[in-house]
């Protein structure tokens, strides 16, 4: 696989006393970069989805522990407030439990630096050997639809969802893409088609509204999708829209693939009904573009992740191999207690 071909964004950069995010309010319009110099910093780029993405918020977040160390901040407060920056994606406690448990065994500045490294280097090989795995599920000449952003830009690199599309592409597998705009962020308008195209991957833009539709003309074969969380029985928590594509893909014969790191299974959530959804401002929706175009007076209401029932999946992908048609058994055989 060649990776600098397919794989070129790197949207979260440690320079050494600051962390340099890429701003993914901007794209694909504007390139421009931000430097988060604190925890706070860090916090509000979560928060306002300057990174995104679930990897990419654990990844943030763990450097936003590594300059409140360098900086010798209190450690319990930057681990506080960047805990609660975002509720859904688990990725985010997991990086904050691992640099906590850095930090109960004394470590000093330098090794918490090591371990956010740690933490990016083990994403990015996570990614690439379940784009391989991923990749290897999908019949040659097939045609898949994704949902939201799961690449470069939501990741340390290579993506979860579109990194078994890489490489299903550069296998010859997959023939068609098509991409989910997802409202009302637009994750799959402005990124994921700003990565296709940066790849040369040919792709087509879909209105989320067109999926039943596109599945019924028969041009794809597989849904694949990310996750933010992954419950021990399977559900799976992703971006507002993945349940309607489940739904839809069972009705229309179309296989759905779940493509994330371990880092996301959280086996102390027995299902999906115990994880919290994120509720952000009715602004978003009422809006288009930054620009309102919803009468005033007008309300809305804005949940941005929905979960999936694992009766709907028939693959999870991890780096440590494929569960089909996921029951907590097989979960617990994988992910342990
Ligand atoms: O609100 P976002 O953009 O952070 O949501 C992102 C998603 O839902 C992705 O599908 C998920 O995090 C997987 S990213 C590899």
């Amino acid at each position: 696989m060649d990776y600098d071909r397919y794989d070129r964004v790197r949207a979260v950069q440690w320079r050494g006393d600051h962390l340099r995010l890429l701003d993914q309010r901007l794209l694909p319009q504007e390139e421009r970069w931000i430097e988060c110099r604190d925890a706070s910093a860090v916090t509000q780029a979560i928060k306002d989805l300057a990174v995104r993405g679930a990897p990419a918020i654990g990844i943030a977040a763990a450097w936003g522990v590594a300059l409140a160390a360098q900086q010798c901040g209190s450690l319990d407060a930057a681990l506080a407030q960047l805990r609660a920056a975002r509720p859904t994606a688990v990725n985010l406690m997991w990086a904050l439990d691992r640099m906590k448990a850095r930090i109960a065994a004394g470590a000093d500045a330098q090794t918490l630096e090591r371990e956010a490294q740690a933490i990016q280097d083990e994403d990015l090989a996570a990614n690439r050997h379940m784009g391989s795995l991923g990749a290897a599920l999908i019949a040659p000449g097939s045609g898949v639809l994704t949902h939201c952003n799961t690449g470069s830009l939501a990741t340390a690199g290579f993506g979860t969802a579109l990194g078994v599309i890489r490489a299903g592409v550069a296998q010859g597998r997959i023939a068609r893409v098509f991409a989910g705009e997802t409202r009302p962020w637009q994750q799959g308008a402005r990124l994921t088609m700003y990565e296709l195209v940066r790849d040369g991957i040919p792709a087509q833009l879909i209105a989320d509204s067109a999926a039943s539709h596109l599945m019924k003309s028969g041009a794809v074969q597989w849904v694949i999708v990310g996750a933010d969380r992954i419950a021990a029985n399977g559900d799976t928590a992703n971006k507002i829209g993945t349940y309607q594509l489940a739904i839809a893909a069972k009705h229309h014969g179309v296989k759905f693939m779940v493509a994330a790191p371990s880092s996301t299974v959280d086996m102390a959530t027995a299902s999906g009904e115990h994880i919290e959804i994120e509720l952000r401002d009715p602004a978003e929706l009422l809006a288009v573009g930054g620009r309102r175009v919803v009468v005033e007076g007008a309300e809305a209401w804005n949940p941005v992740f929905d979960v999936t029932p694992s009766d709907l999946i028939d693959a999870i992908v991890t780096e440590r191999g494929v569960i089909e048609r996921p029951t907590e058994a097989a979960m617990r055989a994988m992910f342990g207690a």
